[in-house]
């Protein structure tokens, strides 16, 4: 209860903070006072209304509170005029106007927070925590006087520290250009984007607009990959994403895959900078796209956070990837980077936006690798987490909360569909899923765009859309591992013939053999089918991914993992099954197998949205500790064993509790067809 001589209690929610201010305080200076997150764009003019807060009379056993009608002032004008002109939500008041009489709980609104939560839809991904690096913040600037010399920046900067407590603010020459016009037109009012990140740097002003100016500001997080680059526009405010597109990385004319980027560098002079110039300029020509998408301005632009492995990170940033190219593997700076857009010469976004590239864990494990560390956190699990990051190249990660260990692996692209010979990307009329009966021999799949099994009624009108084109990533591993479960293949990755396998959709394919799926040759179509070369190209990819993962293992010293997470666009199809079949990951309980989307993409996205996520990773990349499969001789021999199906040597007691893989053998001629393939080394 307050009297008239204490001072009255204000307790806000949700956050819980309580303490007693003086009687006339406003809700807005209660809120800093208490460390209550209360945002404030106007600075308590009134004209903002980011300061909205919900008060609560009655009685409130919980708190102890007794909130009487009069608990806050009555409305003044400043309300009375905002509500009258833009409307304030019933219920509601303006935090900056409103003073406290007496005690009184009052919630704080999720859009009046400035570090909200922003909750993520799927169950399975983090939610983002909001502390950007960017706001808006209006000021009254002084104006001039003849008699009391001084630059019109200078005064800024004097109302940036009375008005805000930001103090040593900077600014680009370019920004200085726009200043004198921007504050007459304004009459010495502004709203400037004021960029202060976690580094200690001086805080910057990245734009200045003339008045008040509430729309959003925008951030970029761009996951720049060999083959695709993924940026989302995303608003600064709430971490919403407001549009993403793609667009295939130009680089791919000088080089499919990094290693031969990486040749192209040394073979050509000049051409890393022809490389970094392509690269750039679809970053801009992608940014643009998505300010236009947005129908926003490409001023608002004003933060762009870049995930990208070593060669990417590299050409991105003009450095020569020659290093990359070869051992010990040096890169020119591991440390996260921060920049303009204009040093990157990048277009489509604010000239001063302020670029953060995340830092790269070592020379074959790059800010990518370290965006999915900061999404999936592997160094806060409490039991054994192996990490996948599927894609052309693998990033590996597998920690507790003990340690963290990296690697990646050169997987290659069969994962995608690409060297498989009916493979195509994961488009309409691709083969996704397969299932073959183990009695009969006789497939049924899916392909994407069509809801139902081929031997479902009206699935031949409804692929009449389609087509049936070809088999994707997903499709070509759940194939291989259905083969192997329907006797069609043997542990050793030999395709049985007609006569072994009693089908005759095992056809002579040269002098090996091939599975016909689909024969759509009679309509003019493609005849589908997983040849023995097939085969092959997953034997060596998923070997490659198993043994970059028994390798961390055997650095921890274990034999099994307690859960498996596969992150990337393409972990988020592989079926957990089907990948441990395959002996793509360890054996674990099929239960343990999780997705995590595109969690180098959720990295970059967590990076922009919060300075703190940006000093965790930081801390984080020096503590992870990195593992080399290019010049480990034991990843060869994992590698070796590895070629079996599922595993040459390794059991998979999990698997086998669910699975029973027929024991057979096509190896008729003892012509050291055995599987174990030779070892492949690619980097891409
Ligand atoms: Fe802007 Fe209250 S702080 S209206």
């Amino acid at each position: 209860m307050t009297d008239a001589t204490t001072d009255p209690l204000v307790v806000f929610t949700p956050s819980g903070k309580r303490g007693r201010v003086a009687r006339g305080t406003p809700v807005l200076a209660a809120a800093r006072k208490l460390g209550v997150d209360l945002d404030s764009v106007c600075g308590g003019r009134g004209i903002c209304s980011k300061c909205q807060v919900a008060p609560a009379y009655g009685d409130f056993a919980k708190h102890g509170v007794h909130a009487g009608a009069d608990a806050l002032s009555e409305w003044n004008a400043v309300e009375e005029r905002y509500d009258r002109i833009r409307g304030l939500p019933k219920g509601r008041r303006l935090g900056c106007q409103a003073q406290i009489q007496g005690d009184i709980v009052i919630d704080v609104p999720p859009e009046s927070q400035v570090h909200k939560q922003v909750v993520r839809k799927a169950a399975t991904m983090r939610d983002i925590a909001m502390n950007p690096a960017t706001r808006l913040v209006l000021v009254e600037v002084e104006e001039p006087d003849m008699h009391v010399p001084s630059g019109d920046f200078e005064r800024l900067a004097r109302a940036l520290k009375e008005q805000w407590q930001v103090e040593g603010v900077t600014a680009d020459l370019s920004l200085l250009a726009r200043l004198q016009p921007v504050l007459r037109k304004g009459s010495w009012q502004v709203t400037v984007a004021l960029y202060h990140d976690h580094t200690g740097a001086s805080p910057r002003i990245v734009e200045i607009w003339p008045g008040l100016q509430e729309g959003p500001l925008y951030g970029l997080a761009i996951d720049l990959g060999s083959t695709t680059i993924a940026a989302h526009l995303t608003d600064l405010a709430t971490g919403a994403v407001t549009a993403s597109a793609g667009a295939m990385n130009p680089q791919i004319r000088f080089g499919e895959d990094l290693m031969s980027r990486v040749s192209y560098a040394m073979m050509n002079p000049g051409g890393d900078a022809e490389m970094t110039a392509a690269v750039r300029e679809a970053i801009g020509q992608l940014a643009g796209k998505l300010a236009a998408e947005a129908g926003i301005e490409a001023e608002r632009i004003v933060e762009t956070v870049f995930v990208c492995n070593p060669v990417m990170h590299h050409l991105l940033l003009g450095f020569d990837p020659v290093e990359l190219g070869q051992a010990p593997f040096a890169l020119v700076t591991s440390n996260a980077i921060t920049l303009a857009a204009s040093d990157l010469g990048l277009r489509g976004l604010n000239p001063r936006a302020r670029i953060y590239v995340l830092p790269c864990i070592a020379g074959h494990v790059g800010a990518d690798a370290a965006a999915v560390a900061l999404s999936e956190q592997p160094g806060r699990s409490q039991d054994l987490v192996l990490v996948v990051d599927v894609g052309t190249n693998a990033e590996i990660l597998l920690g507790d909360t003990s340690r963290v260990l990296a690697c990646s692996s050169p997987t290659g692209p069969a994962f995608e569909g690409a060297q498989i010979s009916s493979g195509q990307r994961a488009a309409p009329g691709a083969i996704e899923r397969i299932e073959i009966d183990p009695a009969t021999k006789e497939p049924r799949f899916r392909v994407i765009g069509v809801d139902l099994w081929s031997d479902e009624d009206g699935f031949t009108e409804a692929a009449g859309k389609t087509g049936i084109t070809g088999i994707c990533g997903s499709g070509i591993i759940e194939a291989v591992a259905e083969m192997r479960m329907a006797g069609l293949l043997d542990g050793s990755g030999l395709i049985g013939s007609a006569a072994q396998t009693g089908t005759p959709r095992c056809i002579p394919d040269g002098r090996t053999q091939a599975y016909v799926i689909w024969d759509g040759t009679e309509a003019g179509g493609p005849l589908i089918s997983v040849t023995q070369g097939d085969i092959r190209a997953i034997q060596l990819a998923k070997s490659a991914l198993y043994a970059g993962a028994r390798l961390l293992m055997d650095e921890r010293n274990v034999d099994k993992v307690d859960r498996v997470v596969l992150a990337g666009a393409f972990g988020a199809h592989i079926s957990p099954k089907h990948a441990m079949v395959l002996g793509m990951i360890p054996d674990v309980p099929l239960d343990k197998v999780t997705s995590a989307g595109n969690a180098a993409g959720t990295g970059a996205r967590i990076a922009l949205c919060n300075i703190d996520a940006r000093a965790e990773i930081e801390a984080t990349v020096r503590q992870i500790t990195k593992v080399e499969t290019a010049i480990e001789p034991k990843f060869q021999d994992h590698f070796v064993a590895a070629n079996a199906i599922p595993h040459k040597t390794d059991p998979f007691p999990e698997l086998s509790k669910i699975v029973s893989l027929p024991d057979v053998s096509f190896n008729t001629h003892g012509s050291g067809e055995d599987g174990s393939g030779r070892r492949r080394r690619r980097r891409s």
